[in-house]
C-alpha cells in the first residue's frame, strides 16, 4: 500500500540523502494518518524527530534552486489550504478527479505492466482556474506544490535558462511533491524573439527532455493560456490534458455563494438571481470574484448591506465597461438583463419617458 514511499525511501538511503530520507518518511506518516493508522504514523515521525531533524518543511532543508546570476529563487513552494473552493463544471472535475485517482494507484498500474506519466496540461482563458487546480491537485494529494514560471525563466538569459530548467526538475525530484509549470507557452513563444534560433532548439529540447526523465516517477502539472502556441511534441508529453472553461451559469451560481456573510442578497428572488447569472456569462471566474469584492467593498463604504438586482448588474456593466462608463448605457444593459423598467428608472434617476425611449429601442435592436 506504502510501496511508493518505502521505495523512495530506500533508495534516498542508499542515496545516503538525508533530505530526501526525512521527506518521504514524513509523507508516509501523512498519508498513514490519513488512512487512520494513526499509531504507526506517530511511530515514524518520532523516530524523525528523534534523529533531530526536526518538524522543517521541504522547503528549510532542501535548498531552494537560485539563478546563478541574479540569485533569485527560480522556484517558489506552497501549500495551500485554500485551494479548496475550487468550482469546477462537473465534466473538468471529474477529469481532474481521474487524474488523482489514476496517481494514487500508479503502483497497481505498474504491476500490470500498464505505462503512464503522470502529467497533466491545462489550457483554457485566462481567470478560469489553472493556477488554482494546480494547487488543489497538491493540497488534496497533501503534497507542497513547487511552482516554476516559464516566462520569468525564459526571460532571462538562454544560456542560463537550460541550466535552471535542469536546476528546477533536480530540485522537484528531490522531495515528494507537485512540479508545476506556469505559463507554459513561454517556451514557444520565445521563438518570435530574438533569441538564436539554434539556442532556443536547445532549451526547448532540454526542456522536453528533463519532463520525459522527471515524469517517469514525478508528478508534473504544466498551465498555459495560448495552448494554439505549443506544438506537438509539447502535447504529446502530457497523459493528461484538461480545458479550463469560462463557467457556466451553474458554477456563476456557486460563485455568487460566495459573498462575505455581512453583505444580504435575501432580497433578491429565484427570477432575478437567474437573469443576474445571464448578465454574467462569457466572464472568468476571476471576473466574477472581482465583481463579488467590488460590491462588497461598496456595502461596507456606503452602510448598504441589502443588495438587489440591480446593483448587481450595473457593477457587471461597470466591470465590462472598464469604467469607460455612460449611464445611458447601463440603463440600456440594466433593461437587457431583464431589470423592470420601474427599477431602472430609481436606479438611474431617468424619466420614464427616457427609459421607454431605450426600452423601444431595443425592440427595434432585435
Ligand atoms: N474554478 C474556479 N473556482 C473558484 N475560483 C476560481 C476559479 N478559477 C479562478 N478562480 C479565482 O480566480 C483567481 C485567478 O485564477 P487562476 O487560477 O489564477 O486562473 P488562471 O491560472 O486560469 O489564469 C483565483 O485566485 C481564484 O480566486
Ligand atoms: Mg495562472
Amino acid at each position: 500500500m506504502y510501496y511508493s514511499e518505502i521505495g523512495k525511501i530506500i533508495e534516498a538511503g542508499l542515496d545516503r540523502d538525508r533530505e530526501k530520507v526525512k521527506s518521504f518518511a514524513q509523507l508516509l506518516a501523512k498519508k498513514m494518518e490519513a488512512d487512520g493508522e494513526v499509531r504507526g504514523s506517530s511511530r515514524i515521525t518520532n523516530i524523525i524527530n528523534k534523529k533531530n531533524l526536526g518538524r522543517a518543511t521541504m522547503d528549510s532543508l532542501v535548498p531552494l534552486p537560485v539563478d546563478q546570476e541574479s540569485r533569485m529563487n527560480i522556484v517558489e513552494t506552497d501549500y495551500d489550504p485554500q485551494a479548496d473552493s475550487l468550482i469546477l463544471a462537473e465534466p473538468v472535475q471529474l477529469k481532474l478527479q481521474d487524474f488523482m485517482d489514476t496517481i494514487q494507484n500508479k503502483k497497481r498500474m505498474d504491476d500490470m505492466g500498464l505505462e503512464f506519466s503522470q502529467s497533466l496540461l491545462l489550457y483554457g482563458y485566462p481567470g478560469c482556474g489553472k493556477t488554482t487546480a494546480a494547487a488543489y491537485i497538491a493540497s488534496k494529494m497533501h503534497l507542497p506544490l513547487v511552482t516554476a514560471r516559464l516566462d520569468t525563466l525564459i526571460s532571462s538569459l538562454l544560456g542560463a535558462t537550460a541550466k535552471n530548467i535542469h536546476k528546477i526538475f533536480e530540485y522537484a525530484k528531490r522531495q515528494p511533491c507537485v512540479l508545476f509549470l506556469d505559463e507554459f507557452d513561454a517556451i514557444a513563444k520565445a521563438r518570435d524573439d530574438q533569441h538564436e534560433l539554434g539556442e532556443l532548439k536547445r532549451v526547448v529540447n532540454s526542456l522536453l527532455q528533463n519532463i520525459d526523465d522527471y515524469c517517469e516517477d514525478g508528478i508534473l502539472v504544466a498551465a498555459t493560456n495560448h495552448q494554439e502556441l505549443l506544438d506537438n511534441a509539447i502535447w504529446r508529453r502530457f497523459q493528461t490534458v484538461i480545458e479550463m472553461p469560462r463557467p457556466g451559469v451553474l458554477e456563476i451560481s456557486k460563485m455568487m455563494e460566495q459573498f462575505p456573510k455581512f453583505v444580504k442578497t435575501s432580497e433578491i428572488k429565484d427570477a432575478q438571481w437567474k437573469k443576474i447569472y445571464q448578465s454574467m456569462s462569457g466572464l472568468s471566474y476571476s471576473d466574477i470574484k472581482k465583481i463579488i469584492n467590488n460590491l462588497s467593498k461598496k456595502a461596507i463604504l456606503s452602510d448598504a448591506i441589502d443588495l438587489n438586482m440591480e446593483n448587481i448588474i450595473a457593477e457587471v456593466y461597470l466591470f465590462k465597461t472598464h469604467g469607460d462608463y455612460s449611464k445611458e448605457e447601463m440603463a440600456l444593459f440594466l433593461l437587457e438583463s431583464g431589470v423592470p423598467k420601474r427599477r431602472v428608472i430609481a436606479y438611474t434617476g431617468f424619466s420614464r419617458r427616457k427609459i421607454d425611449r431605450f426600452a423601444e429601442r431595443m425592440m427595434t435592436d432585435e
